[in-house]
């Protein structure tokens, strides 16, 4: 059995995508905002899963909110920390103390728009695809190592609020995918920094990354 708790600033839809999944093995610890009316906490209370706020708003700077946040998530001692619509700038040392159980959704083909309004960027950019991105969090923002990522052609008549919506649509696949690969010990970070993702049967017999020397031959 692995727990998560999930983070969320406003509408939640990644975090209920996770809990609909009903992914075996998982327990959903605790969903916290830092926002005290995110429309995510009613939803995750009704479902019978412990909600908190860790309002920003009451901290004076970010390394006494996130030593605060840091605080309300360690009480339930989590495997993973999922950011769903997290929409605070995390501290280094935040980031550190959960390396390899943090991780991130974020709405374009990382490493392409990093950062906000990630559909108008990618229409003005005119590209031909965009999608969105799981992966680690480390101290750079939206930079981590890549767990998964989901294409989505632009079409000629998108506007913004068009392809955000099939993006969005997207996320609720990719998301509860990996948590599940997460849970069942199949996401690992090899020694060249990138995420390796074993099949179930490796999985199965206690697969870990190989050495680099071996994957190189
Ligand atoms: C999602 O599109 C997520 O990818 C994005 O915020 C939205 C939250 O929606 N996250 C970021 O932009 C993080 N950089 P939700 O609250 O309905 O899950």
């Amino acid at each position: 059995m692995k727990s998560i708790v999930i983070l969320v600033s406003g509408r939640g839809s990644n975090m209920e995508a996770i809990v609909r999944a009903a992914i075996p093995n998982l327990r959903i610890a605790a969903v916290i905002s830092n926002r005290p009316h995110a429309q995510g906490l009613a939803f995750a209370a009704s479902h019978g899963i412990s909600t908190a706020v860790v309002d920003h708003t009451a901290y004076p700077d970010r390394t006494r909110f996130d030593a605060a946040l840091a605080a309300a998530i360690d009480l339930h001692q989590p495997d993973l920390v999922v950011l769903a619509g997290f929409m605070r700038v995390l501290t280094d040392d935040f980031v550190r103390h959960y390396t390899g159980r943090l991780i991130n959704i974020h709405p374009s083909l990382l490493p392409a728009f990093p950062g906000l309004h990630t559909h108008r960027r990618a229409l003005e950019a005119g590209v031909r695809v965009h999608g969105a991105t799981v992966h680690f969090v480390t101290p750079t923002l939206d930079c981590g190592p890549i767990i998964v990522q989901a294409v989505v052609p632009v079409r000629p008549d998108d506007d913004e609020a068009r392809l955000a919506a099939r993006v969005l649509e997207q996320e609720h696949r990719i998301y509860p995918q990996a948590v599940r690969w997460f849970v069942d010990g199949r996401v690992a970070i090899g020694a060249d920094g990138r995420v390796a993702i074993a099949n179930a049967h490796q999985a199965a017999a206690g697969w870990s990354v190989p050495p680099l020397e071996e994957v190189s031959g």
